[in-house]
């Protein structure tokens, strides 16, 4: 997908650009605690104002539905913000004269009533306030909202230095990757994943189905998985994606054996057993050894990677074992350059710290519900907003 760069946006000296971006951070009694954010806005800020530009940031914060909701606020986040960019930053309520520093917040896009309604006329006030647009919240590109696609429209407008690399990121995992593909997708429910599954079951080489979602494809194909959580409804469906991917040629892996336990908690007491040996109080909580083996094989055959969600019940030790160890396996492949791997996602992205892999994925999404809309193949209007 073709789309402008900042450098395609010509000589920025002396111009204001209105940047999006994502600064819907974590925090706790005012205070950032995680700044993987704040971070990602860094490059394209630099870029601008070393080509003598000036920024107003625009971003939301929460989910305030168009209200103002004073904890919605997006003012005490700019303390952190202006240690992380090293400069100091501004903070401005639209309609306000915007103060004099080279980069400015502006307070929270969705106490606007417009905003979430991707409303023209809030899109010009924001557009009345800069030259240029840039939009660098991959996070964000999902909604079509007026800071994300509306205000795209009525500017030269361009993808940020953080969009850009997270684009050309997951081009070469699905859009133009390098074959064979393998997907892994864990999690608890096939419900919230069912787009995702149909999208990859006819893009991807092996797709690995992990966490409580295999449960319920084990259950379709007549395996008793006793007293695991498992979406019995959709039996159908689950039979229906395994007979596209066969026609597909795309090879589905399930468990051949698991961890079970009798308590959903950590360190409850546990046992391997082969997939056909789950007794009736018995619940699934990871994959088992076997099964690892069996599909660190299938990474090392495959050349691309993109993973969402864990494959057992990560967060409860012991119960984290196969997630991790297949994580460090696609960390090593990556590393001697075998791999190229792709993660997404808040859960995911949370497994592969505690395995220690994180660092060494190809490239690490921070997005959510974004990062599940690309792998179910759609297209985001904040991104189909930047197309040239
Ligand atoms: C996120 O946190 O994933 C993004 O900021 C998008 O937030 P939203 O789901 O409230 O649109």
């Amino acid at each position: 997908m073709a789309f402008e760069r900042i450098s395609d946006l010509g000589d920025l000296s002396g111009k204001r650009a209105l940047v999006r971006v994502d600064l819907n951070v974590p925090m706790q009694g005012g205070i950032v605690t995680d700044d993987t954010r704040l971070q990602a806005v860094k490059p394209t800020v630099d870029a601008v104002i070393a080509a003598g530009g000036r920024c107003v940031l625009l971003a939301h914060f929460g989910r305030p539905k168009g209200q103002i909701v004073p904890e919605m606020s997006l003012r005490p986040v700019v303390p952190a913000l202006a240690e992380v960019l090293g400069r100091p930053v501004g903070f401005n309520l639209l309609g306000e004269v915007l103060s004099n520093e080279n980069v400015i917040v502006l307070e929270n896009t969705r106490f606007e009533a417009g905003e979430e309604k991707n409303d023209s006329e809030l899109a010009s006030r924001y557009a009345a306030l800069g030259d240029v647009y840039i939009n660098d919240a991959f996070s964000c590109a999902h909604r079509a909202h007026a800071s994300t696609e509306a205000l795209a429209r009525l500017l030269p407008a361009a993808a940020g230095e953080t969009m850009g690399a997270e684009l050309a990121a997951l081009d070469n995992a699905l859009g133009t990757p390098k074959p064979p593909v393998v997907a892994v997708v864990g999690g608890a429910k096939v419900s919230s994943k069912l787009a995702v599954l149909e999208n990859l079951v006819t893009r991807v080489d092996h797709l690995i189905i992990g966490g409580g979602m295999a449960n319920t494809f084990l259950y379709a194909q007549g395996v008793d998985v006793g007293a695991s959580l498992c979406e019995k409804d959709l039996k159908e469906t689950a039979l229906a994606i395994l007979a596209n991917a066969e026609k597909a040629g795309c090879q589905v892996h399930l468990p051949v054996d698991v961890v079970v336990a009798k308590e959903f908690k950590t360190n409850a007491e546990n046992k391997t057993v082969a997939i056909d040996d789950v007794a009736s109080d018995e619940m699934i909580l990871d994959a088992g050894p076997e099964t690892v083996t069996m599909l660190c094989k299938v990474l090392e055959s495959a050349d691309t990677l993109v993973w969402n969600g864990p494959m057992g019940a990560f967060e409860m030790e012991p119960f984290d074992q196969a997630t991790v160890a297949l994580a460090q396996k696609a960390a090593s492949l990556t590393e001697k350059g075998a791999l190229l791997s792709v993660a997404g996602g808040g859960d995911t992205v949370a497994a592969l710290a505690h395995a220690g892999a994180k660092n060494s994925f190809t490239h690490i999404s921070t997005a959510g519900g974004a990062f599940l809309e690309w792998m179910e193949g759609r297209v985001l209007p904040g991104v189909e907003a930047l197309t040239s």
